[in-house]
Parts: structure tokens; sequence; C-alpha cells
């Protein structure tokens, strides 16, 4: 199977991922520290390579089953199966909302993670803000977020009648009907998008940057990651 697809390369396309992220920000996670925190955890992949450098790895993700996973457990109890299963014993998955996990966990974070998260966030200035809160002094962050790159090449690489023909469709039938095939196929989570205008907001870096920095932290590096995402590396001031 190529690698554009999911499918039998999963686990290894998101392990090159976080490989990717570290070598692309100096080390970032391989850095290490005592406390870690994925921010929207999902199975908890991303904690397991973390576990390498860690002392304290955590995960939280919202409990809500089915959603991301396809499961009818949440996906934090799935993953802390898989992660015992291949003996690994210094990370903790919760399931639950991880802006009330965090809110009374302050100062205590070396490293936060959120990959593909906060494009799931209504509000991402009150999560950058609690981030921001539970980093220790000179602690860093890494989010993985879209870019506005995914929406234009694809806009690019269509014409606009598509668009329009679609955005008819969806007047008429008024439910926002997406066709596949030859048509503008629309991008990350865009089945539950009406507007395709919403497409460039969720994906704009500053809807991230902005409130991260608002929140008082340092925006350190921003790369471009695999097609279509940015890797962010943001820190807290140190002592
Ligand atoms: C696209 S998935 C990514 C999961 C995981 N980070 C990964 O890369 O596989 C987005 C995840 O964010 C979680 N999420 C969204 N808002 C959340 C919140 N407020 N608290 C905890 N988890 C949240 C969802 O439940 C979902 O599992």
């Amino acid at each position: 199977m190529p690698y554009s697809h999911w499918g039998i390369n999963y686990f290894n396309i998101r392990l090159m991922e976080l490989v990717l992220i570290d070598s692309l920000l100096d080390g970032a996670i391989k850095k290490g520290g005592e406390r870690f925190l994925d921010f929207g955890c999902g199975l908890g992949l991303a904690c397991v390579y973390a576990s390498k450098y860690f002392s304290k790895v955590e995960g939280v993700d919202l409990d809500d089953p089915g959603v991301a996973f396809k499961t009818t457990r949440p996906a934090p109890a799935v993953g802390s199966e898989l992660i015992s299963g291949i003996g690994i014993n210094n990370i903790q998955l919760t399931s639950g909302d991880s802006f009330a996990y965090l809110r009374d966990r302050t100062d205590r974070y070396d490293m936060l993670l959120s990959v593909f998260c906060l494009e799931h966030v209504e509000d991402i200035q009150g999560a950058c803000d609690l981030f921001a809160a539970s980093l220790k002094a000179g602690g860093r962050s890494v989010h993985i977020i879209p870019n506005t790159h995914d929406t234009t090449n694809q806009l690019l690489q269509t014409t606009l009648g598509p668009i329009a023909e679609n955005e008819q469709n969806s007047v008429k039938s008024g439910r926002g009907t997406k066709k596949m095939g030859t048509m503008f196929a629309p991008i990350t989570h865009s089945e539950f998008i009406e507007d395709y205008r919403q497409q460039f907001d969720v994906n704009c870096l500053e809807r991230y940057i902005f409130p991260m920095m608002l929140s008082g932290m340092t925006i350190d590096k921003i790369t471009p990651m695999r097609e279509h995402s940015y890797a962010v590396l943001a820190s807290k001031h140190g002592a």
C-alpha cells in the first residue's frame, strides 16, 4: 500500500511522524525530562515513543468511544491494553476532557504534545492558556496542526467549477454534499464542515500560533511536516 493511505502502514506512518518531529525540531522529544503529556492522545502511540525519554508519561483523550478510532470503547482504554501488552509501565492514559485534566496540573510538565488535536478544539485560546500554565518554567510544547497548503493545493489542482457545483449541490440538498472522484475532494475532516471557507480557517497557522503567543509562550520554530501538517515548537520562559 502507498504511504499516502492508512491501512497496514498505519503504525509505521505514525511512528515515522514522531521520528520526523524529533529530527525537524532538534530532538524536542528526545531531550526528555521527567513529565510528558499528550493532549488528545488517542490510542497513546506518541506516549509510547515518549516513554523512552521521559520518566512519567501521561495521555488524555475525550471519553468518546468510536469517534476517532471506530471502537466501542474509549481510545485510552484500548491504548492502555496495547501498551501493557508490550510491557511499558511508565505510561498512564486517561479518558476525559484534557481541559479538566490540565486545570489542576500547573507547573508540572517538561513537555506537552498535541498531534492533530487542536483543530478539534473549539476554545484554542483556552487550551493554549492551559498549556502555558501546566508547563514548568522552561518547558516545551510541540503541536502538529493542519496547514493551509492542504487547502490551497487542492484548490490549485482543481478548477473552481467543481467547487461551485458542489456549493450548488449543497444548497439543493441542504446537506453540504461532497462528491468524490474528479471532484474537489475536501480535506481533513471536511466531511464535518459544510462551508469550504471554513477549511481555510481551520487550516490557518495563525489560528493556533497567535493564541500560543497570547498565552505567553514563545514560538521557537515552525516547520512543514508532511503534506498536510505543520509542527510548531512553543516554549514557556525559563525561571
Ligand atoms: C485526530 S485525533 C488524533 C489523536 C492522536 N493525537 C493521534 O495523533 O493519533 C483527535 C483526538 O483529539 C481528541 N480530543 C479533541 N478534543 C479533546 C479534548 N478537549 N480533550 C481530550 N481529547 C480531545 C479526540 O477525542 C481525538 O481522539
